[in-house]
C-alpha cells in the first residue's frame, strides 16, 4: 500500500505545480497557462505547457504530460512514493508510516534484511581488497589499468582464498545461517555445510538503480574456469531487471545509452569517460531491460563483442529494443574484440569516433543478411534485394520505407526506383510479416477510432474548462459510453466531482500511479481542436457530443442481445435523444 488518498492530495495541493516546474524549466505566461522549452525532449520553440488552473502540464509536441508527481517521476526518474516523499519534504510536511499488509511487510524487512547483509559482504571485500591479503588481487586490477579512484567508484574488491572467511564475519556481525543462504553469498553441501560462494576471485559488487548492492560477480585472476562467477538470483536481484552500471549511466544525461557485454566493458569505458555505458548481468538482454533503457533514452549505441557470439546477441537485441521504442545503432570495434581492448589500443577519441559512426540497426542486420547470399552471383544477389525488399515493406510509414529504400540503394550502388518497384510489389502481395485481410480498411478503421477517441477526449476536457456544459453532457454521454478502460474510468471520477460541483483532473491523476497512464490522463484533460472565437468552439462542442453519442449508439447496437428487450428499449430511446441532440444549442 501507498500513502492514503488524502495524504497524496495534500501534498499535492501544497505544491503548485507551476513553483515546482519553474525550478527546472524557464516558464512564461500566456494567456491563462505558461509555457516553456520541454524538458523532454529537444525543442526550439516552446510546447510544454503547465496550467495553474488544472494544475497539470503539458507538452503538446512529444505528449508528455502530467500532474506535479508525475513531472518528478519523469524528471529525477523517481518512484511515486520518491516523488510523494520530496515534494512532501518541499513542503514541510511529515509523513505517516507507509500503510503495508501483513505479508508485504515481511517480504519488505526480508529485503532490507538481505540488502543489509550484501552491503556488509561489499564492504567486506572492498577493505581485503586493500589489505595485505588482497595484494595479489590489486596488483591484477592495476595491470588492467583501472584507477583507484575507478575502483573506488564501482566498489571492487576481493574474495579471500579461504572458503569460510566471509561465512565467519558475518556471523560475527550477528547474521544468520537462514538469512546467509537468502543472500545467494554462501553455498551449501552436506559434508561442508555452509561455505563462501565467491573465493580468491576479484569482486564486482552490482547495484540497482538507486545504487543498492544486489548481488555479486567474481572473477578468476587467471586462466582458470569459470572465468566469472554470478551471485545466483535472490529476492532482491532479478537478472532480467537490472543492469550493470546503470545507477551511475542514468545520471550521465547524454542523448544515447552505451550497452556492451562485459562488467570489464563498463568499467573501462566509464574510466575513459563514457559514464553512459551499461551491461547486462551476463544474460542476454531481455525485453524488461528494452523497457528499463526506455526510461532513460529513445537511443542505444551496441556495442557487442565483435565475435560471433557477439553478432547473434546484437541480431537478438535489436528487435526487442525497436519493440520498446529504442532507435538502436551498432558500434564497430573490428579489429578489437571489446570496448575494453579497443579504448586500452586506440583511446577516447577513436572509440569516440566509433560512436560517431556507429552503424544503424537495420543496415546492420542487412549487412549480416547479405553474408548468405553470394553477391557475385546474379541470381544470389538478386534474391538478396529481393530479401531486402521484403524487410524494407515491414515499415509501417511510407516515409521511413522511403528512407531505407534510399538508404539501400545508396549503399549498394543501385537504382532507387528499382529497389522502390520490388518493395512496392511486396507490399501489394503482402510479405509474412503484413498478411493481414483487407490491410486498407484495417487502416480506415484505425483512423476512425482514433478519431472517436480524439472526440472523447475534447469532451473531457471541455468538462474541466467550461464545467456548465456538465448538466447538458451527462444527459446523453455515460461513462460507460467511453470506449477505453482507463476513459471510461477517468470519465466516471470526474462525473462524480463535477456531481458535487468540484473539478480537479489533477487529483484524478493521482489515482495512477503509472506514468505511461498518468501521460495518457493528461492527454485526456489537454486535448485541443483549433477554432477562431467562441462560436466555433459552441459549433464544435456541440458536433462532439453529437459524434461520441452516436458512436456510443452503434457500439452499444452493436453488442446489443436481441431478445434483450429492455436493452432494445434504451436504444431507441438514445435513438431519439440523438435526434433532439441535433436541435441543442450550446452557450459557454
Ligand atoms: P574480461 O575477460 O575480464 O575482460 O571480462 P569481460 O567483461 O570482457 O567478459 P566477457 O566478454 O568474456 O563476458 C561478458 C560477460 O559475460 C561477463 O561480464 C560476465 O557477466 C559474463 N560471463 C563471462 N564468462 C562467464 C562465465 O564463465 N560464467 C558466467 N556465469 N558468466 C560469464
Ligand atoms: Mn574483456
Amino acid at each position: 500500500m501507498y500513502y492514503s488518498d488524502d495524504i497524496i492530495e495534500e501534498v499535492r495541493t501544497r505544491n503548485d505545480i507551476v513553483d515546482v516546474i519553474s525550478g527546472y524549466v524557464k516558464l512564461q505566461r500566456k494567456g491563462s497557462s505558461y509555457f516553456g522549452l520541454c524538458p523532454f525532449h529537444n525543442e526550439k520553440s516552446p510546447s510544454f505547457s503547465v496550467s495553474p488552473s488544472k494544475q497539470m502540464y503539458y507538452c503538446f509536441g512529444c505528449g508528455a504530460g502530467g500532474n506535479v508527481f508525475t513531472f518528478l517521476m519523469e524528471y529525477e526518474n523517481f518512484t511515486f512514493p520518491e516523488a510523494v516523499k520530496a515534494l512532501a519534504d518541499r513542503a514541510g510536511m511529515e509523513l505517516p508510516e507507509m500503510e503495508y499488509s501483513e505479508e508485504a511487510k515481511q517480504q519488505r524487512d526480508l529485503k532490507t534484511a538481505v540488502l543489509e547483509v550484501n552491503k556488509m559482504a561489499a564492504k567486506y571485500y572492498y577493505c581485503l581488497l586493500r589489505a595485505p591479503q588482497g595484494a595479489k588481487a590489486m596488483e591484477y586490477l592495476k595491470k588492467r589499468e583501472l584507477s583507484d579512484e575507478t575502483m573506488r567508484r564501482f566498489g571492487l574488491g576481493y574474495a579471500s582464498q579461504y572458503s569460510d572467511e566471509l561465512y565467519r564475519y558475518l556471523k560475527q556481525q550477528g547474521v544468520s545461517d537462514a538469512l546467509m543462504k537468502e543472500s545467494g553469498l554462501m553455498s551449501v553441501n552436506e559434508r561442508q555445510g555452509m561455505y563462501d560462494k565467491f573465493w580468491n576471485r576479484v569482486m564486482f559488487p552490482i547495484m540497482d538503480v538507486n545504487g543498492k548492492v544486489i548481488g555479486f560477480g567474481g572473477r578468476v585472476m587467471g586462466d582458470a574456469k569459470p572465468k566469472y562467477l554470478n551471485s545466483p538470483e535472490t529476492i532482491v536481484f532479478d537478472k532480467s531487471r537490472n543492469l550493470y552500471g546503470l545507477h551511475i549511466a542514468r545520471t550521465a544525461r547524454k542523448k544515447y545509452l552505451i550497452v556492451c557485454e562485459g562488467y570489464m566493458d563498463v568499467i573501462s569505458l566509464h574510466q575513459a569517460g563514457f559514464t553512459n555505458a551499461v551491461a547486462s548481468l551476463g544474460t542476454a538482454l531481455t525485453s524488461q531491460h528494452a523497457s528499463i533503457l526506455k526510461r532513460y533514452t529513445d537511443e542505444v549505441i551496441l556495442t557487442y563483442d565483435s565475435d560471433e557470439a557477439g553478432v547473434k546477441a546484437a541480431l537478438r537485441a535489436i528487435p526487442l529494443l525497436k519493440t520498446a521504442g529504442i532507435a538502436t545503432r551498432v558500434l564497430h570495434m573490428e579489429p578489437y574484440k571489446d570496448p575494453d581492448e579497443f579504448i586500452k589500443a586506440l583511446g577516447t577519441e577513436a572509440f569516440q569516433e566509433r560512436i560517431d559512426h556507429a552503424q544503424n540497426s537495420f543496415m546492420f542486420e542487412l549487412s549480416i543478411i547479405e553474408k548468405s547470399y553470394d553477391m557475385k552471383d546474379p541470381e544470389s544477389k538478386t534474391r538478396f534485394f529481393q530479401a531486402a525488399a521484403e524487410k524494407i515493406a515491414g515499415f509501417e510509414l511510407e516515409i521511413e520505407r522511403e528512407n531505407y529504400i534510399e538508404a539501400v540503394a545508396g549503399a549498394y550502388q543501385i537504382s532507387f526506383e528499382g529497389m522502390r518497384k520490388m518493395v512496392m510489389n511486396c507490399l501489394m502481395q503482402g510479405v509474412p510479416s503484413r498478411r493481414e485481410p483487407r490491410p486498407v480498411k484495417r487502416q480506415e478503421q484505425k483512423e476512425k477510432d482514433s478519431g472517436i477517441l480524439t472526440s472523447q477526449r475534447l469532451i473531457l476536457t471541455w468538462l474541466t474548462e467550461y464545467p456548465g456544459l456538465f448538466a447538458t453532457v451527462k444527459s446523453c454521454v455515460k461513462p460507460e459510453d467511453f470506449s477505453d478502460t482507463l476513459y471510461r474510468k477517468v470519465a466516471s471520477m470526474l462525473y462524480e466531482q463535477l456531481e458535487h460541483g468540484e473539478h480537479n483532473p489533477a487529483k484524478i491523476t493521482n489515482y495512477f500511479t503509472e506514468p505511461e497512464q498518468q501521460r495518457i490522463v493528461a492527454q485526456l484533460f489537454n486535448t485541443e481542436v483549433p477554432v477562431e472565437n467562441r462560436a466555433e468552439r459552441e459549433k464544435a462542442i456541440k458536433e462532439t457530443i453529437y459524434k461520441v453519442v452516436e458512436h456510443g449508439i452503434t457500439q452499444r447496437s452493436r453488442e446489443l442481445d436481441p431478445t434483450d428487450m429492455a436493452g432494445l428499449q434504451q436504444l431507441i430511446d438514445a435513438k431519439r435523444r440523438l435526434q433532439e441532440l441535433k436541435k441543442l444549442h450550446i452557450s459557454l
